[in-house]
């Protein structure tokens, strides 16, 4: 008999040490300076990110109700939320995650924000491209997608920095935090696309 198993793709917490970046599992152990649920608080009321990703945890229920949520999804290997941390004193910087949209598949989306402050030195583009790597060689990753609405062009240059070519545009194809439908740019890698740059 054999003793081979199936195995699907799955994500197993990990902490990703990039010097100046630390990138933590969101969860009921994530350390941040203030508190956890506070900050996330706090980036969910910035007006960029509560329009780009509207997360609708701007006050402490809510938010400790999506950290809730990104530890289970931890648990089970069907999200990779990573806390974006500045390891010299824990503050919060940002959030970049990975989700599977076809598990059994390989195919999961990337996603991403900073806090105004964290903003303007490229810690997105190099969280964004370690998350990715780490999709691809350790969680079964077969091809990772990230799609921005066509009115955020800052998130475009960040897809472009981390290697993720354009191949189209998704005619009204999600609702952003302003209530309306907007055009998006899918980009996307596979687990074969060379690494440059880096
Ligand atoms: C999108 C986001 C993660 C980008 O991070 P960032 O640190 O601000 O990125 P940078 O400042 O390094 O800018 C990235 C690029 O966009 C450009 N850019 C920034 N703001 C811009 C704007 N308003 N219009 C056009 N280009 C812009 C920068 O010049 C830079 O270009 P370069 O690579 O040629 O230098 C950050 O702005 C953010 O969190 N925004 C709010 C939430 C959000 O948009 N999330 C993404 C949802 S898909």
């Amino acid at each position: 008999m054999s003793t081979a198993s199936i195995t699907q793709p799955t994500f197993v917490p990990a902490t990703l040490d990039l010097g100046d970046l630390l990138l933590r599992p969101w969860g009921p152990e994530l350390e941040v300076r203030g508190g956890a649920v506070a900050s996330l608080a706090a980036a969910a009321a910035d007006p960029e990110i509560s329009l780009w990703n509207p997360l609708r945890a701007a006050d402490p229920v809510q938010a400790q109700a999506f950290i809730d949520k990104w530890a289970a999804g931890w648990e089970s290997g069907t999200l990779a939320y990573f806390a974006i941390l500045d390891p010299a004193g824990a503050d919060l910087l940002g959030t970049a995650a990975l989700r599977w949209t076809d598990r059994a598949d390989g195919l999961a989306m990337v996603g991403y924000w900073l806090l105004p402050a964290a903003r303007g030195r490229g810690a997105v583009t190099r969280a964004t491209r370690a998350i990715t790597r780490w999709g691809f060689e350790t969680a079964g990753a077969r091809r990772i997608e990230l799609a921005h609405a066509v009115d955020n062009p800052a998130s475009c240059r960040v897809a472009e920095r981390c290697g993720f070519p354009l191949e189209g545009t998704l005619r009204a194809s999600y609702r952003f935090g302003d209530g309306r439908y907007h055009d998006e740019h899918l980009h996307a890698r596979l687990a074969t696309d060379p690494w440059t740059g880096q």
